[in-house]
């Protein structure tokens, strides 16, 4: 289901993702991308919120693959 997130810019909630899932993994950069938080800044919480629920869980496994990586490179 779409949902608009940020209603200054009508970016929706499937805009954001397909952001993150293109590599966009902080506010700063889905600001850059779509404007995001730029004019009422009530949206931000919100874009945090689908950071942290997309991006955060992932963290540590991206951590451990570089480190693995790195390892075998060295
Ligand atoms: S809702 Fe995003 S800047 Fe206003």
């Amino acid at each position: 289901m779409y949902m608009y997130i940020c209603v200054c810019k009508a970016v929706t909630n499937s805009q954001i993702l397909t952001a993150i899932e293109n590599g966009a993994c902080t506010r700063r950069q889905l600001t850059q991308c779509f404007g995001l938080g730029k004019d009422c800044g009530k949206c931000n919480k919100d874009v945090i919120a689908l950071l942290e629920q997309t991006v955060a869980p992932v963290q540590p496994l991206v951590a451990a693959i570089t480190a693995v990586l790195t390892y075998i490179n060295t």
